[in-house]
């Protein structure tokens, strides 16, 4: 299962998201989902103050924090409708915003044309010329990672 939206969580002072389209574990108890998912967070990329006030929130059940990151197991319960079966429900969403801003002076070239280091590459070029902010960047990378060709 996907994450169809966000998902905030907590511990503590450091407030993290786990974004769309993160695959997770979970089952169903009476109406309600519960995920679970270990994993990391690392300082430079997945880690950072959450802003989404529409996030539901997951409480971390443990997870320390190390000079690489930080690593937790959450569990959460969460409403039907934020977990799908396919990456490509999950990331919906995010189209738009590709589209919208990469694909105005050419066309919005297929994500899994490329490997994801391929495409951060591209993004280090297309930055300036599309003038996309940070936080466009990150999603947009973060979208084309997600539809990536594997391998070369
Ligand atoms: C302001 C116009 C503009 C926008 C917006 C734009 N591009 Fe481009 N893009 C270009 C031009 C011009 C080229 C061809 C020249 C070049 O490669 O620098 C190009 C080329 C490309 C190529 C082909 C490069 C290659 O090596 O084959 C890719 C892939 C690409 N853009 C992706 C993107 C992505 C992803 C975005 C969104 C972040 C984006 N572009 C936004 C103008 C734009």
């Amino acid at each position: 299962m996907y994450l169809s939206k966000p998902l905030k969580m907590k511990n503590g002072s450091l407030s993290a998201i786990v974004y769309t389209g993160t695959s997770v574990q979970s089952e169903k108890l009476g109406k309600k989902w519960i995920i679970r998912k270990q994993f990391w967070i690392s300082n430079e990329g997945e880690l950072f103050e959450s802003s989404s006030s529409e996030a539901p929130t997951g409480n971390v059940k443990s997870g320390n924090i190390g000079n690489n990151g930080f690593y937790a197991t959450f569990t959460a319960s969460a409403k039907d409708g934020l977990l799908v079966c396919n990456l490509s429900d999950a990331i919906t969403e995010m189209d738009s915003l590709y589209y919208e801003r990469c694909g105005t002076c050419h066309r919005a070239y297929d994500p899994d044309m490329y490997t994801a280091a391929h495409w951060k590459k591209i993004l280090e070029s297309m930055k300036t010329l599309s003038g996309i902010s940070q936080q466009e960047e990150t999603e947009i990378m973060r979208y084309l990672s997600l539809l990536a060709k594997r391998k070369d």
